[in-house]
């Protein structure tokens, strides 16, 4: 749509006209061509997902670390099958547990861009212990610490991601993310380990520490730059600056977003609806909680809420089973042991284990790329269940291989490279299908009064499933052997038939009418309550021409706000 279409929509629309609807149209396409035209959104967010890398870079490095004979040597307990292997790679989600529940004050106190800069400095510390690890307890502590700055940057990212996206290029801004992670996860395992440092001093007895003090010191350097690039790159996300009143910043950031003058139709129509969303957070803490005044007691009653009312809960339920099942498919069972697993379906020789495990890297980056696309032409239900069969498959396959196969793999290569196949085949299906839609649901299924809150406790069940994962792995394949690959095959059922039978299809379903989906009284106040705000607004914006120019909120309101924060 040209700007003058847009602006002469815009000034003769009244306020409910400009939804997201008209502003999605307005500011043209999404996905890929919506990125490349809005090449500076599309850099900000490749920017900030350099959070996403160092959360995939250090989940896959840990793998080709653990098989180093230099490692297994310094470390027998932690190295090779040691008793403490699947607490070094779980002490890490622990964290990150920690750490996606503790941003949420943070980003809101501090701002989004500066939670992140906190996590880049906890990452950092993690980091240098990890490099310098000269016992167990060194290796602990700074995988804990490093972890509570990936859970906050797990989270602080994609919101601050969402906040500076325009509304048509949001859903392909959460894919960038997951493309990210995965691209962190393939580098890790490729270029580091496969063709890299694991030859420092060659692979076997004679092998230097570099070889694994290395990979752990080269987070740095995407840590410093995202550390660097949140003061003097990155701006405030203009919801925030809204939020805490900073409104002509906001407005100031928001032009330069949109590469638009601070008075362009489209960019006074966006602050205008930030504006009511934060207004509306104000009215439905202030209707909903008469009596909580602190920010403490505000955030209490939205936890309970989010509990006690039933079509809230069954959303919870959702989120969080989601976030739950994506973990237990197993995908970081391969991600964090992928170099142990190849080995114990036949693939011999650290080399070629660790060049299949290469492999998975980089079908998982090449398979997360149409996900955009898929997941909104064809709805998540049916992108979910294609993944889910075909994820069971694989696992049912593996496991069978493996049961015939396990005590002469020697003699029946080409079973161990069928098995390497349905490893390979696995990652494919994951990476398009849960590994994306299970960070699309927590965001768009909530209505927005709790958003926030529900959110962060989905988060936090995708980590402690994580750490659970990465404890029980080792153990089971150590003494179930191909029964681990069962057990995934269980979980992955039990995902396509919850999908199936329970999960209702959210594509192309406006949030506003979420509640439609869950029942519940929720839909039609957060209605009333938007047109109140709306007609409200509708009469500012006829009265004054330059929203950056007044002070609307209603007194009271403000008041509200300003004490929030
Ligand atoms: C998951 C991670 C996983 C990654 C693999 C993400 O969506 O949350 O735990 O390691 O996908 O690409």
């Amino acid at each position: 749509m040209s700007n003058e279409k847009a602006d002469q929509m815009i000034r003769s629309s009244s306020v409910e006209e400009m939804s997201s609807v008209d502003l999605d149209s307005a500011y043209g396409p999404s996905g890929f061509r919506g990125l490349v035209k809005s090449s500076n959104i599309l850099f900000y967010a490749l920017f900030a997902s350099l959070g996403g890398f160092l959360f995939g870079y250090d989940q896959g490095v840990i793998s080709g670390v653990l098989v180093m004979s230099d490692f297994e040597t310094r470390f027998p307990r932690v190295g090779g099958n040691g008793d403490l292997q699947g607490w070094v790679v779980s002490i890490m989600q622990l964290g990150a547990f920690v750490g996606a529940l503790i941003n949420s004050p943070l980003a809101d106190r501090l701002s989004r861009r500066y939670s992140i800069a906190v996590a880049c400095v906890a990452f950092l510390i993690g980091s240098v212990l990890q490099a310098g690890a000269i016992d167990n307890s060194m290796l602990f502590i700074g995988r804990f610490i490093g972890g509570i700055g990936l859970g906050q940057i797990s989270m602080g990212v994609p919101l601050w991601i969402g906040e500076i996206a325009p509304p048509n290029l949001r859903g392909s801004a959460v894919t960038l993310q997951q493309f990210a992670i995965a691209s962190g996860i393939m580098i890790s395992f490729w270029l580091v380990l496969d063709y890299g440092t694991q030859y420092i001093g060659g692979i076997g007895e004679g092998q230097s520490q570099l070889a694994w003090r290395l990979p752990f010191a080269l987070r740095a350097i995407p840590a410093i730059t995202l550390l660097v690039g949140c003061f003097f790159i990155l701006p405030f996300s203009p919801r925030w600056l809204v939020k805490v009143r900073r409104e002509h910043e906001a407005l100031a950031v928001l032009s330069r977003l949109r590469k638009l003058p601070e008075n362009h139709p489209i960019v006074q129509a966006e602050i205008m609806q930030i504006k009511a969303g934060a207004r509306f957070d104000a009215l439905t803490i202030k209707e909903k909680f008469p009596n909580a005044k602190s920010s403490a007691q505000i955030a209490y009653q939205q936890y309970k809420e989010l509990f006690t009312q039933k079509h809230l809960a069954k959303r919870l339920f959702v989120a969080c089973f989601l976030q739950f099942l994506q973990q237990f498919t197993g995908v970081n069972a391969i991600i964090y042991y992928a170099p142990k697993m190849f080995k114990s379906i036949g693939l011999s020789g650290n080399s070629v284990s660790l060049l299949a495990t290469g492999v998975v890297g980089i079908i998982n980056v090449i398979a997360t790329v149409p996900a955009i696309g898929i997941v909104d032409n064809f709805g998540r239900r049916v992108v979910l269940m294609f993944g889910a069969i075909f994820m069971s498959l694989s696992h049912f396959i593996i496991a069978t291989l493996y049961a015939i196969y396990e005590h002469s793999w020697a003699e029946h290569l080409s079973a161990g490279w069928a098995a390497a196949a349905f490893v390979w085949f696995f990652v494919f299906n994951f990476a398009y299908s849960v590994g994306c839609i299970a960070w699309i649901y927590p965001t768009e299924i909530f209505p927005l009064g709790v958003r926030a809150q529900a959110m962060g406790i989905a988060i936090s069940v995708n980590w402690i499933s994580n750490f659970v994962i990465g404890l029980i792995t080792p153990i089971m394949l150590n003494y179930i052997k191909f029964g681990t690959f069962y057990f995934f095959f269980a979980f992955t059922m039990v995902l396509f038939c919850w999908v199936m039978f329970f999960l209702p299809e959210t594509k192309g379903v406006p949030m506003e009418e979420m509640d439609k989906l869950w029942g519940g009284s929720e839909g039609k106040e957060t209605a009333d309550r938007m047109a109140r705000i709306q007609n409200e607004l509708k009469c500012e914006s006829r009265n004054v021409p330059n929203y950056s120019k007044t002070s609307s909120y209603s007194d009271e309101l403000d008041i509200e706000m300003q004490e929030q924060y």
